[in-house]
C-alpha cells in the first residue's frame, strides 16, 4: 500500500516507523518530511493541500494519514480535497477539524452537548476580555492557531493585562477572538482515540510534560516529554471519561452532521468534580506518539485505510501493556526561540530497544546531523514497569549531546504517586 504522512516532526517520524515496523511492505512517503525521516519514506514537496493532492493522485497513493493539522484547517481543507478527489484519507474535514482550529467553536460544541469542561466567554474586544477576566487566576486563549502559544494561565493581574494587550491591541496572532475560562486545577491527561462516522476506539491515555523546566516551572512548550501505559487511568476513571466525554463527543459530532475520520485527542484535566475537557486537537499529541506508537501491534496501515474508508476495525491492531517513556532534547533558547545549526553528537550510541525520533534535525552535506528547531530529538524507550521505561530512557537520551541542550528530568516521575 502506498501511504503519505503529512508533517515533518518527531511524530510523524513515529508513526511513518510504526507504519513500517507493522508491514514492510507499505511503501511510505512523507509531506514535508524531514531528512531523517527520508530514511524510511519518500520525501514530497508541495506548496499546498491542493497540490499534495494532485500529487498524491499522480502518484497513486493509496491513502493519506495527516499527521499535522495545519492543512486539515486551511479554506480548502486537506480531507475535504482527498474527498473530491476520492482519496481515502485519515484526518477530518475541514469543518469537523474546527474543534481544534477554534477555541470558541469547540466550546460551543462542548456547551451545547453537555461535556464537562471549564466555564467561559467569548471577547471580541480587550474591553470585553477585561472585564470577563477580573477573577484570578484566569485562563486566555486566542481563538485561533497560534503555534502553541495562543494560551496564557495567568495568576496576576499584570499577566492578564499583558496578553490581552497582545493579543487584542497588538495583534501578535492575527485577527481573532479572545476566549476568557475558568482556571481548573488538577492532573491534566491526554486521550486519545480513533473516531470514525460515529464509531470510536479508544487508544491509549498519556500524559505530556508542557512546561520548559523541571517541576513544570517555565513557560510552555510543544511538550517536553511523555509517558503512555494503558494502566496511566485507573479503569473507572477512563470509565467515567468514555461516558461523560467520549461517547457525547462521538454522538455530539454525529448530531451537529460532522463526519469525523481521523485521531481526535481529548486534553483533559482531573478535577474534584471529575474529568473536564481543556481542548480538542484533531491529531495524534506531539510528543505523546512518540512514546505511544512503539506500543502499537498489528498492522496500522490497513487499520487507517479501513478507518478513511469508513470502516473502523479496532481488531486491526492493540497495544502493548509496557510503559513507553519519552525524553525531549530541545535546542538552546527553546520556547522563545530556537538555535539551529548546533552539531548532535551521540546518535548513533542508542541502545538496541531504544527509538529515536528526530522533531527537528537537519543534515549537513558531509552527513553530520545538526539541530534544526525547537524541540530537537524524542528519546523512547519501553519498560515492564514505568521506573524501567524511564531509566531506560534517560540512560539513552544522556548519550546524546549538543550546545545548548535543553532537557527535563523529571519525565514519567513528577505527577505520580511513587
Ligand atoms: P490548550 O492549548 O488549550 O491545551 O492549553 C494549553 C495549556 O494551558 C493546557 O495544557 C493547560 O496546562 C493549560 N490550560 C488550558 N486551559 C486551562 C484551564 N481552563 N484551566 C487551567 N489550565 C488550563
Ligand atoms: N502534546 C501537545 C500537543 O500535541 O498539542
Amino acid at each position: 500500500m502506498k501511504i503519505l504522512v503529512t508533517g515533518k516532526g518527531g511524530r510523524e517520524h513515529a508513526i511513518l516507523t510504526a507504519l513500517k515496523r507493522s508491514n514492510p511492505e507499505h511503501h511510505l512517503f512523507a509531506c514535508p518530511g524531514s531528512d531523517a525521516i527520508a530514511s524510511i519514506a519518500t520525501c514530497v514537496k508541495a506548496a499546498s493541500p491542493a497540490q499534495l493532492v494532485q500529487w498524491m493522485q499522480a502518484n497513486s497513493i493509496d491513502l493519506c494519514v495527516a499527521g499535522e493539522e495545519s492543512w486539515l484547517v486551511t479554506d480548502e481543507g486537506l480531507a475535504n480535497l482527498c474527498q473530491q478527489a476520492g482519496i481515502p484519507c485519515w484526518g477530518p474535514r475541514r469543518e469537523a477539524a474546527q474543534l481544534e482550529a477554534s477555541k470558541a467553536f469547540a466550546k460551543e460544541f462542548l456547551c451545547r452537548h453537555h461535556i464537562p469542561t471549564a466555564s467561559h466567554k467569548v471577547c471580541t474586544t480587550a474591553e470585553e476580555a477585561r472585564a470577563a477576566s477580573q477573577q484570578l487566576p484566569t485562563v486566555l486563549k486566542f481563538d485561533g492557531l497560534a503555534a502553541g502559544k495562543g494560551v496564557a494561565v495567568c495568576h496576576r493581574r499584570q499577566e492578564a493585562e499583558d496578553f490581552i494587550e497582545e493579543v487584542m491591541e497588538k495583534r501578535i496572532f492575527g485577527p481573532g477572538n479572545l476566549v476568557v475560562e475558568q482556571c481548573l486545577v488538577g492532573p491534566e491527561i491526554s486521550v486519545f482515540a480513533s473516531l470514525c462516522s460515529g464509531a470510536y476506539q479508544i487508544l491509549m491515555p498519556a500524559r505530556d510534560y508542557k512546561r520548559i523546566g523541571d517541576a513544570d516551572q517555565g513557560p510552555n512548550t510543544g511538550g517536553m516529554g511523555a509517558v503512555a501505559c494503558l494502566e496511566i487511568l485507573k479503569p473507572e476513571i477512563l470509565a467515567t471519561i468514555e461516558r461523560q466525554i467520549v461517547e457525547p463527543t462521538v454522538k455530539g459530532l454525529i448530531a451537529d452532521g460532522l463526519d469525523y475520520r481521523g485521531f481526535l485527542y481529548f486534553g483533559l484535566m482531573l478535577t474534584d468534580q471529575g474529568p473536564k475537557v481543556i481542548e480538542y486537537n484533531c491529531r495524534f499529541g506531539d510528543p505523546e506518539a512518540e512514546a505511544v506508537m512503539p506500543l502499537l501491534r498489528g498492522d496500522l496501515g490497513q487499520y487507517l485505510l479501513h478507518g478513511a474508508r469508513g470502516q473502523l476495525k479496532p481488531e486491526l491492531i492493540s497495544f502493548s501493556e509496557q510503559w513507553s517513556v519519552c525524553v525531549i532534547s530541545a535546542s538552546a533558547g527553546y520556547p522563545a526561540s530556537s538555535r539551529s545549526g548546533d552539531r548532535i553528537h551521540g546518535l548513533e550510541s542508542a541502545g538496541q530497544d531504544i527509538e529515536v525520533f528526530h522533531c527537528g534535525t537537519r543534515r549537513e552535506t558531509d552527513g553530520t546531523m545538526v539541530t534544526n528547531g525547537g524541540r530537537v530529538l524524542a528519546v523512547v524507550a519501553q519498560g515492564e514497569t514505568r521506573t524501567e521505561a524511564r531509566e531506560k530512557a534517560y540512560q539513552a537520551s544522556s548519550t546524546i549531546r549538543f550546545d545548548g541542550l535543553q532537557r527535563r528530568t523529571d519525565i514519567a516521575s513528577l505527577h505520580f504517586e511513587d
